[in-house]
């Protein structure tokens, strides 16, 4: 039985805030200012919330965290270029991320789209290069570059920005709604689950599928409860604009479903996600804990 999870959130965040800094350091390498945007965007302080979900499946799958080190920098890396590029003007146009400036705001736009650009490269060099992936699963490399592209690239994360875009000041169904969602949010999020499973292939195919069916419902409550906050928060307390989705006449869950029933779907599926979680074992701790923090964070 792992420690209690939350006891662990600081460890795992340090972990990979550390493994995310060594990847960030080839000094000879890289321009200097396109280095310090880089390392601008990933280093600031997130939430690691798909890194703790990759920790936590490695707790439920009994491996070592060490195996999921790369996975985690990978996909905190797609994570910091989607952000970067969703602030820019021709985006969301935000000037506020973290609580600091955006990006392009404390460089340069040019600066910012190219930083963005090395960080969705240096990612899936990360899967190919990191020495643990090449010693230990050279069998699975390929598959984890493709679970990473497919979850970030046109069917994903690209594809829902893009409908994201296109949906401003539109009023778009309940149903195309959560395919937006699903996809500029939800499908790196689900990677973060389904990428450190790929790396224990044995496990039974009812137990996979629990833990697939349980990616996809925390994947969209994520996206829900991100909508819920910026009607229900302020900028100091979220670290970035309250305002942007109004400014933008963006389709969200509350200006769809209303607040009240934007809540219930966040509710439903946070049940849902417990249940598809129940029955894998006393080692899903973490993903419940995790769980229960998408749902009711404040930031
Ligand atoms: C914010 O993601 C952007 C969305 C995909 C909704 P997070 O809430 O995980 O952001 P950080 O990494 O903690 O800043
Ligand atoms: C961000 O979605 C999604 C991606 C970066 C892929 P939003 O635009 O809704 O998130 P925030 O509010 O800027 O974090
Ligand atoms: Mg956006
Ligand atoms: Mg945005």
């Amino acid at each position: 039985m792992p420690a209690h999870f939350e006891s662990q959130v600081p460890r795992y965040q340090a972990r990979v805030n550390a493994a995310l800094a060594r990847w960030l350091e080839h000094p000879n390498e890289t321009p200097q200012q396109l280095l310090a945007a880089m390392r601008y965007a990933v280093l600031g302080p997130g939430k690691r919330i798909r890194p703790l979900l990759c920790y936590a499946t490695a707790e439920l799958l009994e491996l070592d965290p060490g195996k999921v080190d790369p996975i985690a920098v990978a996909i905190e890396f797609v994570h910091a270029y989607s952000l970067i590029h969703d602030d820019l003007p021709s985006m969301d146009d935000d000037d506020l991320r973290r609580g600091r400036a955006t990006t392009h705001r404390a460089f340069d736009e040019a600066t910012a789209i190219l930083a963005g650009d090395a960080l969705q490269a240096l990612a899936f060099q990360v899967l190919i290069d990191d020495p643990l992936l090449q010693a230990d699963y050279p069998e699975h490399q390929a598959g984890l570059v493709g679970l990473l592209a497919s979850a970030a690239g046109p069917a994903g994360m690209v594809g829902g920005q893009v409908l994201d875009l296109a949906a401003e000041g539109r009023n778009l169904t309940a149903a195309e709604l959560e395919d937006l969602h699903r996809r500029k949010t939800g499908r790196l999020i689900e990677a973060a689950i389904l990428m450190p499973a790929k790396l224990c292939p044995a496990r039974n195919e009812a137990d996979a599928l629990q833990l697939r069916s349980f990616a996809t419902l925390i994947g969209l409550a994520f996206q829900i409860r991100d909508d819920i906050l910026e009607v229900e928060e302020d900028t100091a307390t979220l670290g970035k604009s309250a305002d942007s989705d109004t400014a933008n006449a963006k389709s969200t869950y509350p200006s769809v479903l209303g607040l009240e029933r934007a809540k219930h779907r966040a509710d439903e599926l946070y049940a849902q996600a417990v249940a598809a979680l129940d029955g894998l074992g006393a080692n899903g701790v973490g993903l419940r804990w995790l769980c229960d923090y998408i749902v009711q964070r404040h930031h």
